[in-house]
């Protein structure tokens, strides 16, 4: 079937729109991974976008003003965007409800954390039909659609369900959980049936894959596996399902350019200058209490204690983007972030020395690269992330080859990081306050030979690598050979109250 063209299809639209204090509309690319991995590749191959425009607050927004918006971000991001509307109803129970109160913590192994609300089932389930009859309005028979993340598991179910044929694919961005999580779940066969109606589901690592064939062996008895390796096939009663490990990753050349530019290096001259004679260490993350943020607070106070020569030879600086605010763990995890960093500063500040420097905020391209480049240290410590794209950021942007990384067992990146990164398991205090001491002492040769083997297997596994590796298996095509289109962009000229912002990390 020849392709004419990639759609992408994910819960938030590869701009967010918003209303600053004064009522004037924004529209600025949007934040998280997948922006940063498909935004190059839409633009240089052409393709369209279908997503959620995201939360809009309570005014109303005239239909032809946000076209005009949309028609702005379009121009801008290089690629079409198509909105898919959503009501408070649906916002609070498809994207608060199902997606962020049960399908995150359940498939991060945090059950109790979930909310299993029967209401929020039935929403979840008409939004994903909302989104399939988007998707097929806007895609002809040849398109390739390319579904992402747990927000919208149920989508090539409903096309089917309406009879309309495409080649679908779907990743999930985030964990998948082992056998005995995953049965917890009240919809554990719509979920898996759904999935199962996909002709590629991928997955960030083998660890996830399994997870997910345990699963489909134990519950879907009718389905057979056929084959072994990266890629297997599964025979359901009504298709053939692809199924693979495809680590998701980052433009690396953009990101070790960027960084090497004049503006980073004055940047990063600057915060280094303003905490001098000592080393910085890292931590950034959205705010979510799957990033293990407290602990890793705690581990850093266990190491200025147990080691008193850190004491004024390092600071952290844990930038937390702010996420999810509406959902109430969300709010008591910032709480006690704050709590902790008050505590500790308490504790340990000296007239000339403060351990934390606590940042709530998005930084703004310039900056998140400036911080990569300047600290010596990353500490990523998440007690289970899908990937974890700031791990490898951090290591594309180490351009003098000598940041060290120390990284959770439980990120995906891990197992293509193991060679270079120190691993710790993020719940054990002790452990992680040693590999900070570890680090902080490393000598320059084993930071260089660290830190060069983990940026070789970065740049050789880029995002282009990883879209690569996604449509060999699910279009038997090389992204080379998926055709050029032209893509509409429309006429109009910008509307004078858009203002695009920084890109967020
Ligand atoms: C994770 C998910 C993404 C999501 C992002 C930001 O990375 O895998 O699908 O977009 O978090 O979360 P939010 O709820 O703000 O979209």
């Amino acid at each position: 079937m020849e392709t004419s063209r990639l759609t992408v299809v994910s819960n938030r639209l590869a701009i967010a729109v918003g209303q600053e204090e004064s009522g004037q509309w924004t529209i600025k690319p949007g934040s998280g991974g997948l922006v940063t991995a498909l935004g190059p590749v839409l633009r240089d191959r052409g393709g369209q976008w279908i997503g959620w425009i995201g939360a809009i607050g309570q005014h109303p927004m005239d239909e032809g003003f946000l076209d005009d918006l949309l028609d702005h971000g379009s121009r801008e991001t290089g690629y079409a965007l198509k909105p898919v509307h959503l009501t408070a109803e649906e916002i609070q129970k498809y994207y608060h409800g199902f997606s962020n109160e049960i399908l995150w913590p359940l498939f991060h192994d945090l059950p109790t954390r979930c909310n299993f609300d029967p209401s929020y089932w039935q929403v979840y389930e008409r939004v994903n039909a909302k989104f399939a009859q988007t998707v097929a309005a806007n895609t002809g028979t040849g398109d390739y659609v390319w579904v992402h993340d747990y927000h919208l598991i149920m989508v090539a179910h409903y096309l089917k369900t309406v009879g309309v044929e495409r080649q679908t694919g779907f990743f999930l961005h985030i964990p998948f959980p082992p056998l005995d999580g995953f049965i917890k779940l009240p919809w554990r066969f719509q979920i898996l049936h759904a999935l199962l109606r996909y002709d590629l589901v991928g997955f960030q690592t083998m660890r996830d894959r399994r997870n997910f064939m345990d699963c489909v062996r134990m519950l879907m008895p009718k389905t057979r596996v056929v084959g072994q390796g990266h890629i297997v096939r599964c025979l359901t009663p009504e298709q053939e399902v692809l199924v693979g490990a495809f680590p998701i990753s980052i433009d690396f050349r953009q990101f070790a350019e960027i960084a090497a530019s004049q503006e980073v290096q004055d940047q990063a001259w600057i915060i280094h200058a303003n905490l001098p004679e000592r080393q910085l260490i890292l931590g950034i993350d959205r705010l979510d209490y799957t990033k293990g943020i407290p602990l890793r607070l705690k581990a850093f106070a266990n190491a200025l204690e147990r080691y008193p020569e850190l004491r004024g030879k390092v600071t952290l600086i844990q930038v937390v983007v702010p996420s999810r605010e509406e959902v109430p763990e969300y709010e008591a995890l910032k709480r006690e972030i704050e709590r902790l960093v008050g505590e500790i500063n308490g504790r340990f500040s000296q007239v000339e020395w403060t351990p934390i420097h606590y940042i709530y905020r998005p930084l703004s391209r310039v900056e998140l690269l400036a911080y990569y480049r300047t600290c010596e240290i990353a500490l990523i410590t998440p007690l289970k992330d899908g990937m974890n794209l700031v791990a490898k950021e951090f290591c594309a942007c180490s351009i003098e080859n000598n940041g060290v990384l120390i990284l959770s067992e439980f990120a995906g990146a891990a197992a293509q990081l193991q060679n270079g990164a120190l691993l710790v398991n993020p719940f054990d205090i002790v452990g992680v306050a040693d590999a900070i001491r570890r680090a902080y002492s490393m000598d320059e040769n084993s930071r260089r030979s660290r830190m060069a083997r983990m940026r070789r297997s970065i740049q050789r596994h880029d995002i282009f690598h990883w879209v690569n590796a996604f449509f060999r298996a699910g279009l038997h095509k090389d992204l080379n050979q998926f055709p050029r289109v032209e893509l509409f962009l429309p006429t109009a000229e910008p509307s004078a109250s858009c203002s695009i912002a920084d890109e967020e990390p």
